[in-house]
């Protein structure tokens, strides 16, 4: 295990995942009842962007920081305001030194009733993140492989909640695994919202994930994908998805909006591209 986040937090990729997991939750919380989010993949929840290891790659400087604290137009700034909120909130004196992991912004964003399990399977990420929910009744952080916890912490015993899988894609056949997992993670919790992450980078098997994804016969599978550059640059992430199983039923709009957003804001040179689509269910129509 190589993979660290903290090269990376606050990245373009984090940017949509971190906006959409916060749409997700905020709806989640327009009902009373308790909702609870499987983190399977948590990392360790809090970034030092002014740390060493964050500076080496700068990924954020081209992410949010260029997102906060900027002219953003209404429809979606009210969309990011969640996720804005939230990052804006752990840099009280301004400026942007920390940011948010997804346990913590889900952390931010939970009601007293809510509550958070997360997985992190790195020893040293793993006393990282926990320490960082140490004492808080409400989360739950446990060193284990995320894969396994699809199977024996679902379902919630709350009966609703976000799952999110969010892999390091450091070995081949993570498609492979995220839609196997989801087959068995969804046959558990079929009414659960499920939000999967993939990186999109020359010659990965987009049209097969997706199809294997089809093939699962879930009814509601929103996909959406931002990439800020051409492929043909094979150093690193052009872009990345989405999947998201039962979707709140604003969130096609949501994206609508947001994508082109990102994908102006977020680009790095004019191959960039953003686009929403059913992959299952409502309207099933690809577009670009
Ligand atoms: C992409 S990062 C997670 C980022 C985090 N979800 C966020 O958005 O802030 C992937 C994390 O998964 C951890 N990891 C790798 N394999 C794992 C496994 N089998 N089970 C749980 N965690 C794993 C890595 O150590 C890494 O911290």
């Amino acid at each position: 295990m190589n993979y660290r986040h903290i090269y990376h937090a606050g990245n373009f990729a984090d940017v949509l995942k971190h906006a959409v997991l916060a749409r997700l939750i905020v709806y989640m919380a327009q009902k009373d009842k308790a909702f609870r989010v499987l983190d399977t993949h948590a990392g360790i929840g809090l970034y030092d962007l002014s740390s060493e290891e964050a500076q080496k790659t700068g990924e954020w400087v081209d992410g949010i920081g260029r997102i906060l604290d900027t002219d953003i137009p209404a429809k979606a700034k009210a969309i990011l305001q969640p996720y804005l909120t939230a990052v804006r909130d752990l840099n009280p004196d301004g400026g942007l030194t920390l940011y948010p992991g997804s346990p913590k912004l889900t952390r931010m964003l939970m009601r007293p009733q809510d509550r958070l399990s997360a997985m992190e399977l790195h020893p040293d990420d793993y006393e990282t993140l926990h320490r960082l929910f140490d004492g808080d009744f409400q989360s739950r952080i446990t060193e284990l492989d995320g894969w396994l916890a699809l199977g024996a912490h679902l379902p919630p015993k709350e009966k609703r909640g976000i799952v999110l899988v969010d892999p390091p894609f450091e070995i081949a056949g993570e498609y492979e695994r995220l839609a196997d997992g989801l087959a068995k993670a969804w046959r558990r919790f079929s009414g659960g919202t499920f939000c999967l992450w993939y990186p999109l980078k020359q010659g990965a098997p987009i049209a097969e994930f997706h199809a294997a994804l089809k093939a699962l016969e879930i009814p509601k599978m929103l996909c959406a994908e931002l990439s800020v550059r051409s492929d043909r640059d094979t150093t690193g992430l052009s872009g990345s998805g989405l999947i998201i199983v039962n979707p709140p039923f604003t969130l096609k709009d949501e994206l609508d909006i947001l994508l082109p957003f990102l994908k102006d804001r977020l680009k790095q040179d004019r191959h960039a591209s953003a686009r929403a689509f059913w992959l299952r269910g409502e309207e099933v129509r690809e577009r670009d």
